[in-house]
C-alpha cells in the first residue's frame, strides 16, 4: 500500500523478497513435518510412537522409521542436505540425523535445558533455532560441534518459529499469549514485537510468506468469560506485516466466520506455497484443511478456494518444492495423505507408523481432540481445545461455580477424585461437560447418565471410558530443575515443607503431594485453606481438593481462581492468615527455598513413593 509510493522503502522490499524466495525451501518455520529443498524427501515426527519416519516422495513409501525418544516435535532438514534436527520435547534434546543412513547406532544429540518444540535451520544447514516451550527461549546449536552458541530469554513459552531470508531474523510465538517477537540474529535482542489480543490462545506455529513482508500464524481464541458451545473457542489466522512500522502490523482473520462454509476447529499448522500464493490451514478437531488463495491486496489477504476433509487429527501441511503436492499429517491415523493442488483429489495414503497407543486409549484419544458429533454440535470445541495434549491452556476460565483456572492432566490417574472442587469423581462424569452449554454434544451414554459423584458413569459406554482411559494417561515429567538432583537450597525448602510447623506434607502427601485418593464420595475429602473468599463469583468454596504440586514449576498462574501468578504469592498474597499451611514466620530466604523445592518437583518417580491409588485399581 503506501509502500508502493515510496521508493526507498519499495527498493528494500524487493531486496527482502529476493533472499527471502531464494531460501524458501527446507525448515524455514516451524513444523512436525518438513521436505527437503530437492523435494526427495519427507519427514514427519511421530509424536506418539516416538519417532521420525523418512519418507521418499518419489514412490510415496516410509523408507525408515528411526526411535528418537519421548515426544519428538519439530522436524528440519538442514539448509539444502537430507540431514535432519528434530526437537524431542519429553527428553530435552535435539537429536540430529541422516535421513539417508539406516539409522541403528546412538544418534547425535544436543542436551539442552527443557522441552524443545520448534527447530528451524539457516540456509546453509550450519546452524539451528530451537524454540524451548518452557522456560521460553531460544537457542543457536552449531550443526557440526552440536554446542550450544548462544541462548535467547525472549518470552514464556515460546514454540513458533520462522527464519527470514538471509538468516536476519527469526520471528517467534508465545504459545499461551500468540504474540510475536523477532530476533535479530546479529545482536541477538528482540528488536520488534507483536502483540496479541488478551483473548488469543495456543500459538504453535509461524510461517513466512516467502515474496511479501508478511508472517502468518494459527491460533485459537478463548473467550474465558463465555461458557457456551457457540461462544467460547475460536479458529483464527494472524497475520503479522514483517516489516516494522508499515501497514496494519498485526490482523486476525476469523477463520471461521469470515467463509460460509461449516466450522472449523482448532487450527494446527499452516503453510505457504514457494511461490507466495497458496496458503493451506489444518484443523485438528474437524478434521479438515482450508486451501486459500493469498491475495495480495493488505485487506483481506486470504480467500477461500476449498475446504477439503481429512483424516482424523491433522497437525501438520506442506508443500512440495515443485508446487504439485499438499502433504498432511494426519497424526491419529498416522498417516500422511498427499493430494494434488490443481485438482485437490487426494492421490496418495502413506502409513508412517504403526499405531503404537493401546486401542481404547486412541479411540479416547480421537474423542477428546474432536469438535464433532458426537462430542459437540457447533464444531467449535473440542476437550482439547482446553487441554491440549493434556497440558494446560494457562487460562482461568470463569465458570458457573466460580473462576477455574485450567489444570495439568499430568498424573491426574492417581489424583483423583477431580476438579478444584473435588465435584467429579471419574473422568466418565464429563459426559456432563459434553452434553452441557460447554459442547453442546450428544453424548456417548445412552439411556441414563448418573450425577456425578452418584453411581459410576464407568461401564455405561465403551466410548466413553475410552475417553477416560486417555485423559488417564498423561505421565508426568520429571523437573528440569532437580535434573542434577535437589539443590542446597531445595534440600533446605523440603525440610521446611516436612516440618510441623509450616505443615505442608499434612495435606500434600504421598508421591504425588497430594491427600486427594481414589474413595467414596461421601468420604471425599476438601480443605478450607482461606482461598476461596477471594473472588465473589465463587459458588463452591470455601473448601477444595489437594491439587498434586508435581509439575507446578511450569503452571503458573495458581490455585483454583489462578490469581496468584508466582508460587511466592501462593505462600505470602494468598496466605494472609496462615489457613493453607504456617508461612508468615518464614523468613524471605526461607521462603525462596520453599519455592525452590516446589519448583524442583517431581525430582523422583512419584509411583516409587506412594500410597497415593490410581483410579480403577
Ligand atoms: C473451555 C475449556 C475447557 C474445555 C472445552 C474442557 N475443559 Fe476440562 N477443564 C477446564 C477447566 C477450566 C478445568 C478446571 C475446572 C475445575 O476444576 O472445576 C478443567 C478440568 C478438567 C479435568 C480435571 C483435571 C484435574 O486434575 O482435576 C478433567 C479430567 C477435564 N477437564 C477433562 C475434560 C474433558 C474430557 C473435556 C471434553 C469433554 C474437557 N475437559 C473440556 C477447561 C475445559
Ligand atoms: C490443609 C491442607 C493443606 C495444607 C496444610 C497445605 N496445602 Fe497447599 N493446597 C491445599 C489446597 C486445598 C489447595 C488448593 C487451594 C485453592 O485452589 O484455592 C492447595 C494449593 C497449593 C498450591 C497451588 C497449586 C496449584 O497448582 O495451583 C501450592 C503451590 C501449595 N498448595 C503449596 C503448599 C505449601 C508449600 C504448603 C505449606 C506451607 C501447603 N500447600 C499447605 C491444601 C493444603
Amino acid at each position: 500500500m503506501s509502500f508502493v509510493f515510496h521508493p526507498p522503502l519499495r527498493l528494500f522490499v524487493l531486496v527482502a523478497t529476493l533472499s527471502v524466495a531464494a531460501h524458501v525451501a527446507a525448515g524455514t518455520s516451524n513444523s512436525l513435518m518438513d521436505i527437503s529443498a530437492d523435494g526427495l524427501l519427507l519427514a514427519c515426527s511421530n509424536r506418539d510412537s516416538g519417532t521420525v519416519s523418512i519418507v521418499d516422495l518419489k514412490t510415496r513409501e516410509t523408507l525408515r522409521e528411526i526411535s528418537v525418544g519421548k515426544k519428538p516435535e519439530g522436524v528440519s532438514f538442514l539448509g539444502s542436505s537430507h540431514r535432519l534436527a528434530v526437537a524431542v520435547y519429553g527428553m530435552d534434546k535435539v537429536v540430529f540425523l541422516d535421513a539417508d543412513a539406516d539409522t541403528s547406532q546412538k544418534l547425535a544429540a544436543t542436551k539442552v535445558f527443557d522441552e524443545p518444540y520448534g527447530v528451524v535451520s539457516n540456509a546453509s544447514g550450519s546452524t539451528v533455532y530451537v524454540t524451548l516451550d518452557f522456560p521460553g527461549q531460544v537457542i543457536e546449536i552449531d550443526t557440526s560441534s552440536l554446542e550450544i552458541k548462544r541462548e535467547f530469554s525472549v518470552g514464556n513459552f515460546i514454540r513458533g518459529i520462522a527464519i527470514t531470508g538471509g538468516d536476519d531474523r527469526l520471528l517467534v510465538t508465545e504459545f499461551y499469549t500468540s504474540n510475536v517477537k523477532a530476533i535479530d540474529l546479529k545482536s541477538g535482542d528482540v528488536v520488534d514485537q507483536w502483540q496479541g489480543a488478551s483473548t488469543d490462545n495456543l500459538a504453535r506455529q509461524i510461517v513466512l510468506n516467502p515474496k511479501r513482508p508478511k508472517a502468518y500464524l494459527p491460533h485459537i481464541r478463548s473467550r474465558i468469560t463465555a461458557i457456551h458451545g457457540s461462544g467460547s473457542i475460536f479458529p483464527y489466522l494472524t497475520i503479522v506485516d514483517t516489516i516494522a512500522g508499515e501497514g496494519k502490523r498485526r490482523t486476525r482473520i476469523p477463520v471461521d466466520s469470515a467463509f460460509s462454509t461449516p466450522i472449523t476447529s482448532n487450527p494446527w499448522e499452516v503453510t505457504i506455497s514457494a511461490d507466495g500464493r497458496q496458503l493451506y490451514v489444518v484443523f485438528s478437531s474437524t478434521n479438515d484443511m482450508f486451501v486459500c488463495n493469498v491475495v495480495d491486496d493488505d485487506y483481506r489477504e486470504v480467500s477461500l478456494r476449498r475446504q477439503v476433509r481429512l483424516g482424523a487429527n491433522p497437525r501438520a501441511v506442506r508443500v512440495s518444492p515443485d508446487l504439485s503436492t499438499v502433504y498432511v499429517y494426519e497424526a491419529l491415523d498416522f498417516n500422511v495423505a498427499a493430494y494434488d493442488t490443481k485438482s485437490l483429489r487426494r492421490i496418495a495414503d502413506i502409513e508412517v507408523t504403526d499405531n503404537p497407543l493401546d486401542n481404547e486409549i486412541l479411540v479416547g484419544k480421537k474423542l477428546f481432540y474432536s469438535a464433532l458429533a458426537p462430542m459437540a454440535s457447533r464444531r467449535w470445541i473440542a476437550c482439547s481445545s482446553c487441554h491440549p495434549d493434556g497440558e494446560p491452556d494457562g487460562r482461568t476460565w470463569h465458570n458457573p461455580e466460580g473462576l477455574r483456572n485450567t489444570q495439568s492432566m499430568a498424573g491426574m490417574a492417581f489424583t483423583h477424585p477431580i476438579h478444584w472442587s473435588a465435584d467429579r469423581d471419574e473422568v466418565q462424569d464429563f459426559e456432563h461437560t459434553i452434553r452441557g452449554l460447554l459442547m453442546q454434544g450428544r453424548g456417548l451414554i445412552r439411556g441414563k447418565v448418573q450425577p456425578a459423584l452418584g453411581p459410576p458413569n464407568k461401564g455405561l459406554s465403551a466410548q466413553l471410558d475410552a475417553l477416560a482411559a486417555y485423559s488417564n494417561s498423561h505421565k508426568v515429567a520429571l523437573s528440569p530443575f532437580s535434573r542434577d538432583g535437589l539443590s542446597e537450597k531445595a534440600k533446605h525448602g523440603r525440610d521446611l515443607f516436612l516440618s510441623a510447623k509450616t505443615k505442608c506434607a499434612t495435606c500434600h502427601t504421598g508421591g504425588f503431594f497430594s491427600d486427594s485418593t481414589p474413595r467414596a464420595a461421601d468420604q471425599i475429602v476438601r480443605h478450607n485453606v482461606g482461598t476461596g473468599d477471594d473472588d465473589p463469583t465463587e459458588k463452591m468454596g470455601p473448601a477444595y481438593d489437594t491439587p498434586t504440586l508435581l509439575g507446578i514449576y511450569r503452571t503458573a498462574p495458581y490455585l483454583h481462581h489462578g490469581k496468584a501468578e508466582t508460587l511466592e504469592e501462593v505462600l505470602t498474597k494468598y496466605n494472609p492468615d496462615d489457613h493453607h499451611g504456617v508461612t508468615s514466620h518464614l523468613t524471605k530466604s526461607e521462603q525462596l527455598s520453599l519455592v525452590e523445592f516446589l519448583k524442583a518437583l517431581p525430582f523422583e518417580d512419584p509411583l516409587l513413593t506412594g500410597p497415593n491409588i490410581r483410579v480403577g485399581d
